[in-house]
């Protein structure tokens, strides 16, 4: 028995700052005595569940299967203990693999070394049990990625039963300038309480994330629904038949989109065409309104859902133009939007500041390496005030971090 079905125990990587939204939809899924750690969840889940979270989750970056745990405090015993497990049980020489690893206060304190080690170890014992024929390794597209981390000297050895990362949704292949992680955009969605109740909008829509995501959730598209191969089919109790019957039903709750509840804008043609064509590979997405202009040209968002990305304005010479941008978007949500919420994820407290409008709710979120913020600012009705005790807060904070780093 491998350590994962001892107890049915798994650790769900997730994006940074998301760790507890993580486990609430963790447990939503069907894992049970959850416990949060740092960029991780420990949970149990049976293979249904496992199956489940794979297929729909839209948070988590991917699920390993732990195998095998021990004390690691060199590369021979790694490559020793490694051969311990039947690799033959979870894939065939015909198939590729990847080794994935980290390290923490250890002994061995090269990753890049340590998978290699691990690596050969692996091919070693296929030459061994298939007449000298091994499996290649495939770094970009394996069909199986194995993971190893060593911390204080003690290794786990896991099967990534997600295979690619799951913020990879497959919908994607273009990306604008600055694009937004999958999974952020999920967590914003979930984090804004958006039910389909009023129309959405992304009136800065760049490559359509947010658009795509929202059309997932409301139409109860499973996340993975384009993917094909997933880690957990050479789990070597992978269970085919319960797979499809679920897959079967969640893919029959997917219900279709109204007209128009979805639309984005931007003032980009060239990333209108980006979104239209992200959007096509999923199912409903006809019913998303696309249109090319600057949000300051829209006479009015009345009662709806505004959730939005603008310019981070990083690079030089950018950042007075987006400021701006920012103190504009701030007048337009206080004059135009009557009766609508927005939220918007920015990632420098300047620009923040400069919309000018009080904040309801902040919430810190990780776009890939940028730490920022998601705002929310309720319907705005009386006069444009600046909330600078709130602001200062903020800053004054944010000093002190970056002192204390
Ligand atoms: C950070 S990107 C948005 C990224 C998007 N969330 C994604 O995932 O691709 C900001 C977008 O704002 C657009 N933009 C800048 N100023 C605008 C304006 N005044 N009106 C509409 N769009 C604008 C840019 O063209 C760019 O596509």
């Amino acid at each position: 028995m491998y350590e994962y079905q001892i107890n049915n125990s798994f650790f769900a990587q997730v994006p940074g700052m998301m760790e507890t939204l993580c486990e609430e939809e963790l447990k939503e899924l069907g894992a049970v005595n959850t416990k949060v750690a740092y960029r991780g969840v420990y949970f149990e889940a049976d293979p249904t569940a496992l199956y489940r979270i794979n297929y729909t989750s839209r948070m988590i970056s991917r699920v390993l299967a732990p195998l095998l745990t021990f004390q690691c405090p060199n590369t021979n015993i790694l490559i020793k203990t490694a051969e311990k497990i039947r690799w033959e049980e979870f894939f065939s020489v015909d198939k590729t693999f990847a080794i994935t690893a980290s390290v923490a206060k250890s002994q061995i304190n090269n990753s890049l070394y340590a998978s290699q080690c691990l690596k050969d170890g692996i091919a070693d014992y296929f030459r061994k049990v298939s007449n000298g024929i091994r499996p290649d390794v495939n770094t970009v597209n394996p069909d199986v990625r194995i993971n190893l981390h060593i911390e204080k000297d003690v290794a786990v050895i896991s099967l990534d039963t997600s295979g690619e990362s799951l913020h990879k949704r497959g919908y994607r292949l273009l990306a604008g300038e600055a694009p937004m992680q999958e999974t952020l955009a999920a967590a914003i969605i979930r984090l804004s309480k958006w039910d389909g109740q009023n129309p959405l909008w992304d009136c800065m829509c760049g490559s359509g994330t947010i658009l795509c995501e929202a059309l997932m959730y409301y139409c109860r598209i499973p996340a993975q629904k384009l993917r094909t191969n997933f880690g957990f089919f050479y789990l070597p109790d992978f269970n085919k038949e319960i797979w499809e019957n679920l897959k079967a039903e969640l893919d029959s709750k997917m219900r279709s989109l109204p007209k128009g509840l979805i639309s984005g804008s931007d003032k980009s043609q060239k990333m209108i065409e980006v979104a239209k064509d992200n959007l096509s590979r999923l199912p409903f997405s006809d019913s998303v309104d696309l249109s090319t202009h600057p949000f300051q040209h829209v006479k009015q968002f009345e009662n709806g859902t505004l959730i939005t990305n603008p310019p981070y304005g990083i690079r030089m010479g950018e950042f007075e133009d987006v400021q701006k941008l920012y103190t504009e978007l701030g007048d337009f949500i206080k004059q135009k939007c009557k009766g609508t919420t927005a939220f918007i994820y920015t990632g420098d407290p300047v620009l923040r500041k400069s919309i000018g409008l009080k904040t309801s709710k902040r919430v810190p979120l990780v776009n890939g390496k940028l730490e920022g913020v998601l705002v929310q600012i309720d319907s705005y009705e009386g006069s444009k005030k600046r909330y600078y005790a709130e602001y200062k807060a903020e800053e004054e904070l944010l000093k002190k971090k970056s002192e204390a780093d």
